[in-house]
């Protein structure tokens, strides 16, 4: 199978199974499932979901993980419902579409990034079927990086930067945590529940690493290079809020030459396991050349 027919595969298979883990209820809460849908099932790339299903076959059974595939992405659409609040990046468009507040309004992204938050939670404790310490010690590893000393605190350092330049150090420890963060979990508790010893869930976490900040440094070349239409969201977005990122630190050409470098450092990660990390060598080269 080439990498883009087994990446559609993979893709559908978290979109069947977030459609089967999220039931919407018709009682007196419909709003709030009809909002923690919208975005939910709003044309999102599934890479955070993608990276964990792979990393899990790359040491045993993908099958497992899904719980904790589809307990990223929601974590993930939480964050990004509130990423785009008037109160933090304040963008009106997203995946294409009009942003959760413009369409269900600010209280109610609010509690349907919350929802999605618990839903996660609720996921795994509900559909993993691993032995239970396994299954706590995945479930750990995502909602640890998606907290304070994670995506939280990675958000924290990008609003208190706005408006003021931060150093390389700062830029640097951003990303990791921002973006890395969830990228990070996603490798580790793929790697986890696939049955990976304690070496190569740290080669894992530290690929997942590179290839996290070299996500975000192309997200911040996108903000500047892409279009609205092909993006499905507002460009400009970072300058229109003074923030800084690795274009206005770097500039452009520096960017792209890190994004490579963070690329192929990322991959090198996977020599030690020959042909049998050929989709993840590809999915790092496509994030790499991604024009959304
Ligand atoms: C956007 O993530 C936010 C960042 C962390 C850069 P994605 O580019 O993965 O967003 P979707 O899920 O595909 O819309
Ligand atoms: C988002 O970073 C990181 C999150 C944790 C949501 P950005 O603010 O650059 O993401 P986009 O560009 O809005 O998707
Ligand atoms: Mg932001
Ligand atoms: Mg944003
Ligand atoms: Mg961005």
């Amino acid at each position: 199978m080439d990498f883009l027919t087994e990446l559609e595969a993979k893709i559908n298979l978290v979109n069947g199974a977030l459609q089967k883990y999220f039931v919407k209820q018709e009682n007196y809460q419909a709003s709030i499932y009809n909002a923690m849908e919208y975005s939910l099932f709003s044309g999102g790339k599934r890479i955070r979901p993608v990276l964990c299903l792979s990393c899990a076959e790359l040491f045993g059974n993908g099958e497992e993980a899904m719980p904790f595939a589809c307990a990223l992405e929601m974590v993930h659409t939480y964050s990004l419902i509130h990423d785009d609040l008037p109160c933090m990046d304040d963008d009106d468009l997203r995946r294409g579409k009009p942003t959760n507040h413009i369409v269900y309004g600010e209280g109610m992204a609010v509690l349907a990034g919350d929802a999605l938050l618990n839903l996660a939670a609720e996921t795994v404790l509900s559909h993993a079927q691993l032995p239970p310490a396994l299954t706590l010690e995945a479930m750990k590893a995502i909602f640890v990086s998606s907290g304070t000393e994670g995506m939280i605190g990675g958000q924290v350092i990008d609003l208190e930067s706005e408006g003021k330049p931060i150093d390389a150090v700062t830029l640097m420890a951003m990303h990791v945590h921002k973006t890395g963060a969830l990228m990070i979990a996603a490798a580790k508790a793929g790697a986890l529940v696939g049955g990976a010893g304690r070496e190569d869930v740290l080669n894992m976490e530290n690929f997942a690493r590179y290839v996290g900040v070299a996500f975000q440094i192309k997200d911040d070349i996108l903000d500047v290079e892409s279009t609205t239409d092909v993006l499905g969201k507002p460009i400009g977005s970072d300058s229109a809020n003074e923030k800084t990122t690795f274009v206005s630190l770097y500039g452009l050409a520096q960017s792209k030459k890190m994004l490579e470098d963070y690329t192929q450092k990322a991959i090198e990660l996977l020599d030690c396991y020959g042909e049998k990390a050929d989709f993840l060598r590809e999915l790092s080269l496509f994030l790499l050349r991604r024009d959304r």
